[in-house]
C-alpha cells in the first residue's frame, strides 16, 4: 500500500455550538478539529500546501481503492451544488440527486454528528474560499460501498484513522483501535503513526495531559523532537482547550494495546 502526498485524517471533538451558522465557525471547524485539509489539501515536504488549500488531493492508493478527495474551493464541482446538497454530501455522504455514495476515508460517520448550524457554517466557509483550479482526478473503489451511511459509530476520534494500522479494508479500528503502526510515505520520507492507547510501555500513559496537549497542538515531543508529517498538529493548534481535553479523555479510555508488529 502506498500513501500519497496527502493524508488521511482527522479528529473532531465535541464542539461548542454557536447559535447561528457563521463563516468564522465554519473556518474553525474546517481548518481545525474537522481537519478537512488533511485529505482535501495537497501535501509538500513541509506539510499541507496552503497555496492550494482544499483544492483536492490523492489521499490513498490501496488494492481496495484509489481515494481522491476533490476540490472543495469555488474551482471545484461542489461550487455548482446548492447549500443543502453540499451539507448532505458532508453529513450523509450522498451526492446531489442521490447519484453517488461518497467512499472512504471521507469520515462520514463522524460528520453525521454535525449539528445543522455547524454543517451550514462549514458550507458558508467553503463558499468563501476563492476558486483554486485543480483537478486531482476521480476515485476508484474496487470494494462495494454501502448504499448509505447508517448511524454514527463513535463520537470523537478521527485521530484513529491514522493512528490504527492499515488493513485490507481500511484502518483496523475493530481489533487495533489507536494502536498506531500506520506507515506514511511522502516527500518527508517514511513516518509511522504512534500508539495512542493507554498501553503502559507502548502508549501514551507515560505523558501527562499537559504534555499531550503540547504534543498534539505543536508537534513537538517533551524531549524536543519534532514530529514528521502527516501528523496534523498544524490543524490542531487552533483547537480550543475544551476540544483538546475531550480528545485526551477519549484516548485515555481506549483499551490499552501493544504496538502492532
Ligand atoms: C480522511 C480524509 C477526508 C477528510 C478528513 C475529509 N474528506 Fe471529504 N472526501 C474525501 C474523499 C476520499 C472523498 C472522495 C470520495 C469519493 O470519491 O467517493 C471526499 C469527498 C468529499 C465531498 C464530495 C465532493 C465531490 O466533488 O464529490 C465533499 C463535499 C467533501 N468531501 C467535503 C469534506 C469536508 C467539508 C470535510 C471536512 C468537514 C471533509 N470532506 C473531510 C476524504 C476526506
Ligand atoms: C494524517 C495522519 C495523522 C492524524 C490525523 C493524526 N496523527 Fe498523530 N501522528 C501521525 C504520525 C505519522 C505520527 C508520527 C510522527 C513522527 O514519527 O514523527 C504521529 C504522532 C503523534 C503523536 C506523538 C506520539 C509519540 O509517541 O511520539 C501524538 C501524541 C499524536 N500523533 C496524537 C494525535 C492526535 C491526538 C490526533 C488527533 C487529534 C492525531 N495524532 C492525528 C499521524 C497522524
Amino acid at each position: 500500500m502506498r500513501i500519497a502526498v496527502c493524508t488521511i485524517a482527522v479528529t473532531f471533538a465535541g464542539t461548542l455550538a454557536l447559535a447561528e451558522p457563521s463563516i468564522e465557525r465554519g473556518q474553525y471547524l474546517v481548518e481545525g478539529p474537522a481537519g478537512c485539509g488533511n485529505c482535501h489539501t495537497p501535501f509538500g515536504a513541509q506539510g499541507p500546501d496552503m497555496t492550494k488549500n482544499l483544492a483536492g488531493c490523492l489521499v490513498e492508493e490501496t488494492p481496495a481503492f484509489t481515494a481522491i478527495a476533490p476540490n472543495l474551493t469555488l474551482g471545484g464541482r461542489v461550487s455548482e451544488w446548492s447549500d443543502a446538497e453540499l451539507a448532505r454530501a458532508i453529513r450523509e455522504g450522498i451526492t446531489p440527486g442521490g447519484t453517488r455514495v461518497i467512499g472512504p476515508p471521507m469520515p462520514i460517520a463522524l460528520y453525521s454528528q454535525l449539528s445543522d448550524d455547524d454543517v451550514m457554517s462549514i458550507v458558508a466557509y467553503l463558499r468563501s474560499i476563492p476558486a483554486v483550479e485543480n483537478d486531482a482526478g476521480q476515485s476508484v473503489y474496487n470494494i462495494p460501498l454501502p448504499p448509505a451511511y447508517g448511524p454514527p459509530i463513535d463520537t470523537v476520534a478521527h485521530c484513529v484513522e491514522c493512528h490504527s494500522p492499515m488493513g485490507p479494508m481500511g484502518p483496523d479500528r475493530i481489533n487495533q483501535l489507536g494502536a498506531g503502526g500506520f506507515e506514511f510515505h511522502g516527500p518527508w520520507g517514511t513516518s509511522v503513526s504512534a500508539n495512542l492507547t493507554p498501553h503502559p510501555e507502548d502508549g501514551i500513559s507515560k505523558w501527562t495531559d499537559e504534555e499531550l496537549v503540547q504534543m498534539i497542538s505543536t508537534g513537538v515531543r517533551p524531549d524536543g523532537s519534532a514530529m514528521m508529517p502527516p501528523m496534523g498538529y498544524a490543524y490542531y493548534s487552533s483547537m480550543t482547550p475544551a476540544d483538546l481535553d475531550a480528545i485526551i479523555l477519549y484516548l485515555r479510555q481506549l483499551p490499552p494495546l501493544a504496538d502492532p508488529c
